[in-house]
């Protein structure tokens, strides 16, 4: 069976964002695939973050994978930091990316950007990101578009042990959905939608109320027409508006351009947000009661167990590639 890794930071709210550019793809990959699905706890301390809070989110994400309908029967749902080979591997893997390579992230450049101290573990946070990936030898990696170049990066890294120490890790392919790559803030549609916006305006978080939900998509920024059309060139908020539509309620942008046809955005938002609320408050139902029933921190054993013994055989297997003497 091909085998799928992805991973959500725990360094914050989780928006509609995450869920359409990545949890909703997990759900529909794990029937298929062999998956693993982790809160990576290591890459969010590349930025600081306060303690009690790290330890709340960490247990809230591993919730909403579950409750965006992960079935841990099915899928490995686990905390990066329990197993530890993801850290060994990416320090390996570390010591293969180039300065130049680190540079030319993007991500890299953009949460940077006029900071006067920058952490070292920011800088060499795609050399985890590609241990994650590597450790399972993952076939597919489902993520949204801000995750390409990493991806690529994680690409190369494999490529170039392979042809230093022998064929051995799978190249990943990555998998980014087509309409909801990339959801846009609802009071820029020029900025992504994320979690680390200051205007809680300018997101859906997935466990906003109803009515946060409603009065937030009734705010969003459109532009003077009153067309419903998709066209991110012309119209990049109403075509947001519109990608999020089809991916909450699996119509396609025609579909949904016809059905709107000569009405007012008003009636267009009034229907998204609700559209919005019948995806996330189930959703909702499920997290809380996810968290009241006390079998997350098993999931979460039972996760780890499993990732472990393929991570730490991938680990021996690298380690005794490059030549390191192992214990006997
Ligand atoms: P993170 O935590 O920033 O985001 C988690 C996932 O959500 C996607 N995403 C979006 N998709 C569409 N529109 C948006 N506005 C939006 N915002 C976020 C991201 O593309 C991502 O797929 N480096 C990763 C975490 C990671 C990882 C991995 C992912 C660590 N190791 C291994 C895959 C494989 C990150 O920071 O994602």
């Amino acid at each position: 069976m091909k085998k799928v890794l992805s991973g959500i930071q725990p360094s914050g709210k989780l928006t509609l964002g995450n869920y359409i550019g990545a949890m909703k793809n997990f759900v529909k990959l794990q029937n298929d695939y062999a998956c693993n699905f982790m809160v990576v706890d290591l890459h969010a301390i590349t930025v600081a973050q306060e303690p009690a809070a790290l330890r709340e989110q960490s247990e809230a994400v591993a919730a909403l994978f579950v409750a965006a309908g992960i079935d841990p029967d099915k899928s490995n749902v686990y905390m990066q930091s329990h197993v530890p080979p993801h850290s060994e591997l990416g320090w390996i893997l570390t010591t293969l990316t180039s300065m130049g390579e680190l540079e030319r992230m993007t991500q890299f450049k953009d949460k940077t950007a006029g900071k006067e101290s920058v952490g070292a573990g920011l800088f060499v946070y795609p050399s985890l990101m590609a241990a994650d990936i590597l450790v399972y030898n993952a076939d597919l990696v489902p993520v949204g578009e801000d995750q390409k170049q990493h991806l690529e990066l994680t690409r190369d890294l494999a490529g170039r042990f392979n042809h230093r120490f022998g064929e051995y890790f799978t190249i990943p392919e990555p998998y980014i959905p087509e309409v909801g790559a990339r959801i846009m803030s609802l009071d820029d549609a020029s900025k992504k939608m994320s979690k680390s916006n200051p205007n809680p305006g300018s997101y859906i978080a997935l466990l906003d109320t109803p009515d946060e939900i409603r009065k937030k998509i009734s705010r969003a920024t459109t532009d003077s027409g009153k067309e419903v059309r998709y066209d991110p060139a012309e119209k990049p908020e109403v075509s947001n508006l519109m990608s999020i539509y089809a991916e909450c309620s699996g119509m396609s942008l025609e579909q949904i351009r016809d059905h709107f046809e000569g009405q007012m955005y008003g009636n267009f938002k009034k229907q998204l947000a609700e559209v919005v609320v019948s995806v996330l408050e189930p959703l909702q139902n499920r997290y809380h009661e996810i968290r009241n029933s006390g079998q997350l921190h098993d999931i979460l054993a039972k996760g780890a167990a499993n990732a472990m013994e393929t991570a730490s055989r991938t680990l021996t297997d690298v380690k005794e590639r490059m030549g390191f003497l192992l214990p006997k």
